[in-house]
């Protein structure tokens, strides 16, 4: 057994973890992650593609914006095809100027990965048996790797380890409560090296179903079409892919539309889920190991680093100048803004699929909200707002620095 010592533990290198990670040792935190897979597994993950400015903004503080900013592209609109007719959602007007960054979520994980690599912090990949001990008062985790056991003591443990991860099912059940909704139908994602149908995105209504026209840049496309949750990919060959997603498009884009062989496709369940609350003594729940989001309102990714926001600055804080405050407001904070984001994406999912057991008056209505949105500067507002993500507090680093020095200096 070899023993370990550090001050934040996270568990799990995906977005939330590494950003963390990166956070902390840019403020001269110690911290360990421990990750189930393998690097190269967490590094050719597909997900998820837009940021919002404020997470845009922390890959900034994080020092990861390099590529972020030579390929990220902004985009100052989206656009909703119902009833074979395109509406501009012009973000920006609606919203004094703010945008979105499409940039894939497997490139902020790699962009993360390298800064971590140069920066020569420690990461125990492929970590077997994970547990979380005594995270009420002295909390401390178990591992093994390649044969060795590990123990690593530390100050506080962050649960970065997604949905199915170890840390929030290691919770006692009458100290938590989660909420979930699951929707009867799945997202299949197609990538493609083909330019995208337009230079904007398009969320498509239609009676087929959902459908979803996304890239990754000027040469790479991301489609998606809402498909019975019982479908297999293996039943939908390329063809058939591109034939039903024609089948849901306008007639401008279907003539636009440039086909060709995916480079992965898979199909991806959808899923609300919140876990109450966020914090258990030194333990923290962040990014998808406490809520899960239905991917229409693009804000998965986002709500993780808004937890990573608090949780940093929290941690930040209590180091710098033994402030627990944040440590306390952490859960609620966080939940405030998850639920926020929870009804966003469950209003977005319910607007723009097709449910089968919706009646014809369930479908009327849909139709006239939807209606109603589109052709109100109100409607249009509420949309573009949550779009491009809610504000939220955070404090830069030298802002706690200078109020640190105020501190000191009375
Ligand atoms: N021990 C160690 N690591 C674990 C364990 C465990 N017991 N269980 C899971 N993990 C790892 C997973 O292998 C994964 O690499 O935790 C990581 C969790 O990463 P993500 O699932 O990407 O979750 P998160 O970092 O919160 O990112 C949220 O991902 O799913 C999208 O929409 C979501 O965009 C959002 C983002
Ligand atoms: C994506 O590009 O993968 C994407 C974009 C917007 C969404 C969901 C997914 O709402």
């Amino acid at each position: 057994m070899e023993n370990l010592t550090t001050q934040v533990a996270i568990i799990g290198s995906g977005p939330a973890g590494l950003l963390l990670g990166q956070l902390l040792f840019k403020a001269g935190i110690s911290h360990v992650i421990i990750e189930q897979r393998s690097a190269e597994y967490v590094a050719a993950r597909i997900r998820a593609g837009i940021l919002e400015q404020v997470s845009v903004d922390l890959l900034k503080q994080a020092g990861v914006d390099e590529n972020l900013n030579k390929f990220g592209l902004a985009h100052d609109g989206i656009e909703i095809l119902t009833n074979g007719l395109k509406h501009r959602v012009d973000l920006s007007e609606l919203t004094q100027g703010k945008q979105v960054t499409v940039y894939g979520q497997t490139e902020v994980t790699k962009d993360l990965m390298h800064a971590r690599e140069a920066a020569g912090l420690c990461t125990y990949y492929e970590a077997e048996n994970v547990q979380i001990h005594d995270f009420e008062q002295n909390p401390y985790i178990s591992f093994q790797q390649n044969g060795q056991s590990y123990q690593l003591r530390c100050d506080f443990i962050a649960g970065c380890d997604g949905y199915h991860g170890v840390c929030r099912a290691s919770v006692p059940q009458d100290k938590i409560k989660t909420f979930e909704k699951i929707y009867p139908f799945g997202w299949l994602g197609v990538l493609a090296d083909v330019p995208p149908v337009s230079d904007e995105l398009i969320y498509v209504q239609s009676e087929r179903g959902f459908a979803l026209c996304s890239m990754r840049s000027k040469t790479r496309s991301r489609y998606y079409l809402q498909v019975p949750v019982t479908d297999h990919v293996d039943e939908w060959s390329d063809e058939r892919f591109w034939d039903e997603l024609k089948n849901r498009l306008d007639e401008e884009s279907r003539k636009n539309l440039v086909t060709g062989t995916s480079i992965e496709k898979s199909i991806a369940p959808l899923r609300s889920f919140v876990t109450e609350p966020m914090r258990f003594g030194k333990l923290f729940l962040a990014g998808d190991a406490a809520h899960i989001v239905p991917p229409t309102g693009a804000k998965g990714l986002n709500l993780a680093a808004s937890d990573i926001a608090y949780l940093s600055n929290a941690l930040i804080e209590f180091y710098l100048n033994g402030s627990e405050q944040g440590i306390e407001e952490y859960s609620e904070k966080c939940l405030k803004r998850v639920w926020k984001a929870e009804r966003f994406s469950w209003w977005m999912t319910h607007l723009l699929h097709r449910f089968e057991t919706e009646s014809e008056f369930d479908h009327k209505i849909k139709q006239a909200e939807l209606s109603y949105i589109l052709d109100s500067h109100a409607g249009l507002t509420t949309l573009a707002e949550n779009y491009v993500g809610l504000p939220y507090e955070i404090k830069t680093f030298n802002e706690m620095q200078s109020s640190h020095s105020d501190l000191l200096s009375h």
